[in-house]
C-alpha cells in the first residue's frame, strides 16, 4: 500500500438548544466516528503497511478546523481534531520516510455543501 487518503466525512447542522434526542444523538456518533475516529483508526490499523519511505498519508480537513462554522460546531470541531492529530502524526511518521499531509479544501460544490454556502468552486 503506497497512499492512504482519509477522505470520507459528513456535517451536520446543530445548535446546542436543539433537543438532544434518539436522532441528534446517532448524528453526533456517526459525525465524530467518520470525520475523527475513522481516520485515526485506519492509519493505526494500516500504518505498518504505508510505513517505509515514499510512503503517504492524506488527511482531508476543512477551514472550519481554524475558523469554525457557527452552524456546525461538532463537525468543524472533528475537523480541528483531525488536523492535529495530522500534526503529531507527521512527527511521528516522518523519520521513517513517510509524508503526511493535510488536504484544505475551500468551499467546493458537492453533496455535503447542497443548499449551503455562496461562490462554491466545483470538484
Ligand atoms: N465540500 C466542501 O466544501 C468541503 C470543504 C472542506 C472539506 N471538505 C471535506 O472533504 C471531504 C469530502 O467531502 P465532499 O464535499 O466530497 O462531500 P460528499 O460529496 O458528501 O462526499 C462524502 C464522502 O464521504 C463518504 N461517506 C459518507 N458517509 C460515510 C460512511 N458512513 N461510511 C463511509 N463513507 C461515508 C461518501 O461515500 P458514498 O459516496 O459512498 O456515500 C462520500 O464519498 C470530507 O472530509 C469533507 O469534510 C469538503
Amino acid at each position: 500500500m503506497d497512499l492512504l487518503v482519509n477522505n470520507a466525512g459528513v456535517q451536520y447542522s446543530h445548535c446546542v438548544t436543539d433537543l438532544l434526542d434518539e436522532d441528534r444523538s446517532a448524528a453526533l456518533r456517526t459525525e465524530i466516528a467518520l470525520n475523527l475516529e475513522v481516520p485515526i483508526r485506519l492509519t493505526w490499523s494500516l500504518i505498518d503497511r504505508i510505513a517505509r519511505p515514499g510512503g503517504a498519508i492524506v488527511n482531508v480537513t476543512s477551514l472550519t478546523a481554524l475558523h469554525p462554522k457557527t452552524s456546525a460546531p461538532v463537525y468543524s470541531a472533528t475537523k480541528a481534531g483531525l488536523k492535529s492529530f495530522t500534526r503529531a502524526l507527521r512527527l511521528q511518521v516522518e523519520p521513517m520516510g513517510v509524508y503526511v499531509m493535510e488536504a484544505v479544501p475551500p468551499l467546493v460544490d458537492t453533496a455535503m455543501t447542497t443548499g449551503r454556502g455562496k461562490g462554491k468552486i466545483s470538484p
